[in-house]
């Protein structure tokens, strides 16, 4: 793998070796809790021009696990703001000598522009294009579903017959197109509820089943994972969105909902929070509720793509004896 830009084009196996891999991580950390030297004498930048609190954390801690050498970019204050174009930025960043770039932008396709335009020559992790994809989401969810699912036996597993149900702003959700097709991929049955309005054009050519009521998909489904979406309303038109109370009654995860899941059954968002409007505080901050879990298993999902890109090492799980 030479750069990560999308789920829709990761082959069940490769997914499997992220998730593998970065089970070592999580070991490995948990075990030593110090720094790998993986990626000594590596650059890795965070290139971002949206904001971000947990993606641009999460590199960063996972880059630094590696102890490689972190710039982080921010396009406020930079001279992105004075009109600086991609190419321009990204040959600067070439003659600094980034050897991982981590970019976050509000076009989509922009990482798949950056890693093929040879503007630069360093591996690209997309860490989130407009409403298209945010793969290193999506793999840190099936990691955070694995290990609640499968626990210790969650090594060299799929998500094979897991249904899971997505609520919510799927029109304007890369989240929710890079979970579709990497749960699509691992097996998982995929259900999306949202209002006609939040649906995106084309949804119905996509391997999922389609609800407008929550409570029919809760009951239809008995999920084993609800994730429910934040609703963006920084990239909507007033008229998609129905009221916020409307929206909380009908397609919100309140308390009476969570109460309705089955023993089994997680809650997953992958933030930030609209807290009272698609996640009732009790659904948010209950034992089901794997917000927090996701954020820190997202550190060992992200060294595990940076080893795999940047390395240049072969995993441990394809280490054979002699
Ligand atoms: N989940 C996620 O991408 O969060 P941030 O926008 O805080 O990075």
């Amino acid at each position: 793998m030479r750069h990560l830009l999308d789920t829709r084009t990761l082959r069940r196996e490769d997914a499997i070796l992220i998730l593998d891999t970065a089970e070592d991580m999580a070991a490995t950390q948990q075990r030593e809790m110090k720094k790998l030297p993986t990626l000594r004498g590596k650059t890795v930048v965070n290139l971002f021009f949206e904001d971000s609190t947990r993606t641009r954390i999460s590199f960063e801690a996972a880059a630094k696990r590696l102890s490689a050498d972190v710039i982080n970019f921010s396009a406020k204050g930079s001279s992105v703001s004075k009109g600086e174009s991609l190419k321009d930025t990204a040959q600067t960043l070439q003659a600094i000598g980034a050897d991982g770039v981590i970019i976050r932008h509000p076009a989509s396709g922009a990482a798949a522009r950056l890693a093929s335009s040879g503007w630069i020559d360093a591996g690209v992790l997309n860490a989130g294009d407009g409403m298209h994809e945010h793969p290193t989401q999506a793999l840190l969810d099936a990691f955070t579903m694995r290990r609640r699912l499968h626990g210790d036996a969650s090594r060299g597993r799929g998500l094979d017959g897991v249904s899971v149900v997505i609520v919510g702003d799927i029109a304007h959700s890369r989240v929710a197109r890079s979970n579709l097709w990497l749960l699509h991929a691992l097996g998982a049955k995929v259900s999306l509820v949202a209002p006609e309005t939040l649906l995106p054009f084309g949804v119905r050519d996509w391997p999922v089943t389609l609800y407008h009521s929550l409570d029919d998909a809760l009951a239809a489904e008995q999920p084993d994972v609800v994730m429910m979406l934040r609703i963006q309303t920084e990239r909507m038109h007033a008229a998609f969105f129905p009221n916020e109370r409307e929206y909380a009654r009908n397609w919100g995860l309140d308390d009476a909902r969570l109460a309705r899941l089955s023993e089994r059954a997680i809650v997953m968002h992958p933030g930030p929070m609209n807290r009272g409007l698609e996640i009732s505080s009790g659904a948010a901050d209950s034992p089901r509720s794997t917000v927090l879990e996701q954020v820190a298993n997202g550190v060992s999902v992200r060294m595990a793509c940076l080893f795999l890109l940047l390395s240049g090492e072969r995993p441990q799980s394809e280490r054979t004896e002699g």
